[in-house]
Formats: structure tokens, sequence, C-alpha cells
């Protein structure tokens, strides 16, 4: 849990002591609140997860979690609010003072970096991007930025309240960017792979770094190493062995080299090809874990290849997230067949 809290404070402090102004100071109308400019903070507010995740922990569900884990008021403890209220556990100084409205959820700044600085000046003409990234607002243009910016929340809890009934986290962005309701310009959907694969070399280096207080994350990193070594971009980069202190380098450079990879139909053909074969690599309960990393990747090189492909995969994408809920219940032949019926409804007919 500690080291959840420290990574996160690290997040929050990335633009230096800057203050959070809350969600209210971009809402104008104008701004991003609709009228005549955009209508970010109505999507967030309507249809977003982020804006009710405080609201989570005055849930009953929440209320389980806490009593399993002696925490009297989930919304008070910074044990929840880290990442369900982020502001909640700010430091008083971040906080601007005549921020009186309460700024519950994962709002606006908990991505797009404090405002302080950048609230006035960022939509100026005459201001670059450098200068909007130095007065403290994340850049979140490459995959890298994007997936450093969500890893935190997203990557991995605390074997402690997954225990407590905690869901468990799975973090894989091509996925997560198009369930989130999107409030910007459509991403290129052909770049799903490079998210994919961007987003799972963030996710190992974060459990490398977890690895030694947390030893639940061993299988998860085996898995990691595993399927990125067998994708053709990562295999240049990652070391044979899995060693967490050279592991966590080299998963961070093959991350930023990737976020420079375009990726085009081809290219996301020959690995949608290369992964599914893979699944013959699980062959028993043991590698339950490998089946849990093959199932994001095969969704990502999915929606890469196109949203007919996407539309067509549906059921068999299903059975595939079926066939992973449980290592209780988890059948490898069953997971080959559910693998093999994906690869047959995605292959390019004549
Ligand atoms: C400050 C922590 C935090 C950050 C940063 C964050 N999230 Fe979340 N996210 C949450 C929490 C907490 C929930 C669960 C909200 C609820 O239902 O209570 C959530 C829910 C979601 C969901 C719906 C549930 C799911 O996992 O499918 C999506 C999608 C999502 N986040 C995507 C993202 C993406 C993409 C990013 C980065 C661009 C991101 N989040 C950054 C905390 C965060
Ligand atoms: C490391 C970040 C993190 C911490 C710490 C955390 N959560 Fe969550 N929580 C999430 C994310 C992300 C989700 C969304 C998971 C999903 O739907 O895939 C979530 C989902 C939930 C849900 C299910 C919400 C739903 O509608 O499905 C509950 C309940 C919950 N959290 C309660 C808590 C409580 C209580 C605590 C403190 C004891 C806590 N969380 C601490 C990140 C976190
Ligand atoms: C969970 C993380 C997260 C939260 C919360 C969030 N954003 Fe974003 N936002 C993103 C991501 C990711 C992008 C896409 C960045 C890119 O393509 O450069 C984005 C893009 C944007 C853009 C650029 C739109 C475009 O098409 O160029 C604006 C403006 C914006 N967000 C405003 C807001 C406002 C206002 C809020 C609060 C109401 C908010 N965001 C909350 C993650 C988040």
């Amino acid at each position: 849990m500690r080291t959840i809290i420290i990574i996160l404070a690290m997040a929050v402090s990335a633009a230096g002591a800057d203050k959070f102004l809350g969600w209210q100071s971009c809402s104008t109308t104008g701004c991003h609140g609709g009228g005549s400019g955009d209508d970010q903070v109505l999507t967030w507010q309507k249809l977003d997860r982020h804006s009710r995740a405080y609201g989570t922990l005055i849930s009953e569900r929440s209320k389980r979690i806490a009593d399993a884990l002696k925490i009297a008021e989930p919304a008070k403890s910074a044990q929840c609010t880290v990442c369900h209220s982020p502001m909640e556990s700010a430091a008083p100084e971040r906080i601007a003072k005549n921020l009186k409205a309460p700024n519950h959820g994962v709002s606006c700044e908990a991505c797009h970096g404090p405002a302080e600085n950048y609230l006035r000046f960022h939509t100026r003409p005459d201001v670059t991007a450098a200068q909007r990234v130095a007065a403290g607002l994340r850049d979140l243009d490459s995959s890298h930025a994007r997936a450093n910016s969500c890893v935190g929340c997203h990557g991995n809890i605390g074997a402690e309240l997954l225990t407590a009934g905690h869901p468990t986290l799975r973090f894989e962005l091509a996925r997560q960017l198009v369930e989130m309701p999107p409030h910007w310009k459509d991403f290129d959907q052909q770049q799903s792979a490079q998210a994919w694969l961007v987003s799972q070399a963030v996710l190992l280096r974060e459990l490398c770094w977890q690895a030694a207080k947390n030893p639940g994350t061993a299988r998860r990193i085996e898995a990691l190493h595993w399927i990125l070594r067998e994708s053709a971009d990562g295999a240049a980069h990652l070391p044979p062995t899995v060693e967490p202190g050279p592991l966590r380098t080299s998963a961070d450079t093959l991350a930023k080299a990737a976020s420079a990879v375009k990726w085009n139909t081809a290219k996301t053909r020959a690995q949608f090809d290369r992964t599914a074969a893979l699944a013959s690599q699980v062959k028993d309960a043991a590698a339950f874990s490998r089946a849990e990393a093959l199932v994001p990747a095969l969704r990502a090189l999915t929606l890469g290849l196109g949203k007919d492909a996407a539309a067509k995969a549906k059921t068999q994408l299903i059975a595939l997230d079926l066939a992973i809920r449980s290592p209780a219940t988890f059948d490898a032949q069953k997971f080959a067949g559910a693998v093999a019926d994906l690869a047959s409804v995605v292959a390019t007919r004549p």
C-alpha cells in the first residue's frame, strides 16, 4: 500500500508544488463546459466513472472492503482516496485557497496536471506546446505519456486490498481508452497495438519496482516478460532473464521506443498471428498468468485491425474474457479453442 501512495505522491508532485484549482475552474462556458467551447466537463460528469469514483467509496461494497481492513471511513482514508479521489489526500498547501467546493473523484487535474500556472494562458495561440508543459500541463500526446498517467492508479493494488474484496485491476491502454468515454478527438485505432505494447511495458516497469515488497507480482512479471519478449518489438529490448532490477530499466526503454513506432494493418496482422500462436505455450492451469497476458494483447490487436474486425469478433472476445475469469475454472484446452475461434473470425478472407 505504502508503495502505491509513494508512486502517486510522486505523480502528483511531478509539476513541482503547483496548486490544484479544481475542475470548476475548467468548466466555464466557452472553455471546457460546453456552450460555444468544448464539453469535456459534461462528458466527465455525466458519463465517466472517474467523476463517480468518490461516490464508490460511500457504497455498501466499499464499506465491506473497509470493514475487512479496519478502516472506519473509506472516503476519508488515504488508502482509498489516493486513487478514488486524490485531491482528498493531497497536501493542504497544494489546494488553491479559494477552492471551496469539494473536488471529489478523479478530476481533470489528476490526469492533466495541477492548473495553477497554466490555467490563464494555455489556450493562447502564441503559447507553444513546450511552454504549456513547462507550466505543468501534462503532455498526454504520446502513448508513453498516457500510459504513465494511468498506471499509478490502474496498474496494481496491494494484496491486502484484494483479500478484502477489492476488484482485481487490469491495465491495458488500448481497451481502456476505448472504454473511457472520450472527451478528445478520435485516436487512430490502427495504433491500438502500440497502446497495448507501451502500456504493458510501463506496467512491467511498475511491477518490477514493487517486486521486492510485493511477492504477489512475480507471476505477472513473468507473464509480461514472456509476452513482450515474444512480440517483435520487445525481443530487441528485454533481457532473457527475469531480474526486476535490470528488467525495470529495459522495460521503460522498450516503452519509450515502442511509443515512437507507427503501426499499420500489415504489422498488426503479423503480430496478431504471432500472438495467437502463443496459445500453444499455455499448456495447463499453471500457465494461467500467461493466458491473462494473452487476452488483452489479442483484444488490442483485434482493435488495431479496425472497427469492422472488432465488431465481428465481439462474441469471441467475450468468450476469451470469460475463459480467464478465475484460475480455479481455467481450462487450457478450451482457452486454446477460444483463441483459434477469434483467429478464424478476424482472418482475412479472399
Ligand atoms: C488518480 C487515479 C486515476 C488515474 C490517474 C486514472 N484513473 Fe481510471 N479509474 C480510477 C478509479 C478509482 C476508477 C474506478 C471508478 C469507480 O467506478 O469508482 C477508474 C475507472 C476507469 C475506467 C472504468 C473501469 C475500467 O477499468 O475499465 C476506465 C476505462 C479508466 N479508469 C481509464 C483510465 C485511463 C485511460 C487513464 C489514463 C489516461 C486513467 N483511467 C487514469 C482512477 C484513476
Ligand atoms: C491503486 C488504486 C486504488 C486504490 C488504492 C483503491 N482503489 Fe478501488 N478501484 C480502483 C480502480 C482502478 C477501480 C476500477 C476497477 C475496474 O472496474 O476495473 C476500482 C474499483 C473499486 C470498486 C468497484 C466499483 C464498481 O462500481 O465496480 C470499489 C467498491 C472500490 N474500488 C473501493 C475501494 C476502497 C474501499 C478502497 C480503499 C480501501 C479502494 N477502492 C482503493 C483503484 C483503486
Ligand atoms: C482519467 C484521465 C483524464 C481525466 C480525468 C481527464 N482527462 Fe482530459 N484527456 C485525457 C487524455 C488521455 C486525453 C487525450 C490526450 C491527447 O490525445 O493528447 C485528454 C484530452 C483532453 C483535451 C484535449 C481534447 C482534444 O481533442 O484535443 C481536453 C481539452 C481535456 N482533456 C480536458 C479535460 C477536462 C476539462 C477534464 C475534467 C472535466 C479532463 N480532461 C479530465 C485524460 C483525462
